[in-house]
């Protein structure tokens, strides 16, 4: 345990308007851990969190939900034995009790909280959390890696709403984080083949091609309906992580009769469906949202080098240059994957 009395995060006090902030180490309450933040990942939802275009969010908050370190305390009635151990961290607070969580579907908690968003969260060097929420890593997952686990969860979680074989024709939406996080997974874990990636940006289909993808198309550039009926392709899963409204009525018309579509987005334009082709084609829509208990299967992923979170890691920043982050993850998407913030040393 530390005899440190502050500590230093990462706080949003108003949209625009974000700092290093000087706090007290937190205490675990009961039932609770306290985690030593060494790496956090920055996600696509901290930036709209930073611009206030983030439908849940209250001011001021610590944000970061994308995090990993190890216990250095713990709460009543939390078994001593787990101090030192290294862990990831599932942003998802459930309160076990609703219909959802009675389902099964804690991920969609009636009373949810996400780490981050609801409570203060893990850019900072101690985060408290509800014990279960710090899953163990083995030795063989470093600290870089295990701070990817939740972007990884959420393609884990797709994935299973979705169901996928090895004999799926895959296509994915969107070679952003996310994007990448699915196909790493359809290919490392899953040996999807043929594995199609569209994107507007040739950086990010490069970085797609490199992660495992048979196909690449620019959709700028070549119309993506009729280079599948070139080869032949009609894709039986479809993954949308690119989440523009429109996607859904071509995601429908291109795929294959009993195909599966997994949207991402939280957009709320709607998209058009017609019922027709749905249920000519008989189609599977599915929806995931955050992940319901996947870390293990992700850190099982990383531990048998299924997944590769080097190539999705493209930059690590000492975590008091956090503005610097942002920016780059804002003035150049491109060059950016996962970028990561060290607390080791704040
Ligand atoms: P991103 O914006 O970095 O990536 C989106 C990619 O889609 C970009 O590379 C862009 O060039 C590409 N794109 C845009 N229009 C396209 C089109 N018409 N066809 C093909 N590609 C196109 O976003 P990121 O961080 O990868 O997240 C993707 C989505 O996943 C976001 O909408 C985000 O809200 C959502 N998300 C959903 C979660 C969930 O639990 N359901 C969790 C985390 C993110
Ligand atoms: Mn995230």
């Amino acid at each position: 345990m530390t005899d440190r009395t502050t500590m230093k995060c990462v706080l949003v006090e108003a949209p625009h308007s974000m700092r290093i902030d000087e706090r007290p180490v937190p205490r675990p309450t009961q039932g609770q851990v306290r985690v030593r933040v060494h790496f956090a990942g920055i996600c696509g939802s901290d930036l709209h969190i930073y611009h206030g275009d983030h439908p849940y969010v209250e001011f001021p908050r610590v944000i970061g939900h994308e995090f990993a370190g190890v216990i250095d305390a713990v709460g009543s009635g939390v078994p001593q034995s787990r101090i030192g151990e290294r862990v990831a961290v599932t942003p998802v607070i459930s309160c076990s009790d609703c219909t959802s969580c009675r389902a099964g579907r804690p991920n969609v908690c009636l009373n949810l909280k996400v780490v981050g968003v609801h409570v203060e969260g893990g850019f900072a060097e101690y985060c408290c959390v509800p014990e279960a929420l710090a899953c163990a890593l083995p030795a063989g997952v470093d600290d870089r890696s295990a701070a990817t686990v939740e972007p990884f969860s959420i393609a884990a979680n797709m994935l299973s709403r979705t169901g996928v074989s090895a004999d799926d024709c895959a296509l994915v939406y969107g070679a952003g984080p996310i994007g990448m996080t699915v196909v790493q997974a359809l290919k490392g874990v899953h040996g999807v083949a043929p594995l199609i990636v569209a994107d507007r940006l040739d950086d990010r289909l490069d970085r797609a091609r490199s992660a495992g993808a048979d196909m690449v198309i620019n959709v700028d550039r070549t119309p993506l309906d009729e280079t599948l009926a070139r080869h032949g392709l009609a894709p039986t899963l479809i993954i949308d992580a690119a989440c523009h409204p429109a996607i859904l009525e071509q995601a429908m018309r291109i795929a294959a009769p009993a195909a599966r579509i997994g949207l991402m987005g939280f957009g709320a334009t709607p998209s058009a469906v017609s019922q027709q082709i749905l249920n000519r084609k008989e189609l599977t829509i599915c929806a995931s949202r955050l992940n319901n208990l996947k870390f293990p299967e992700v850190i099982e992923w990383m531990r048998r080098g299924q997944i590769n979170p080097a190539q999705f890691i493209s930059h690590t920043f000492a975590a008091h240059r956090v503005q610097e982050a942002f920016d780059l993850l804002e003035t150049d998407p491109t060059a950016c994957s996962k970028v990561l913030l060290d607390f080791t040393a704040a």
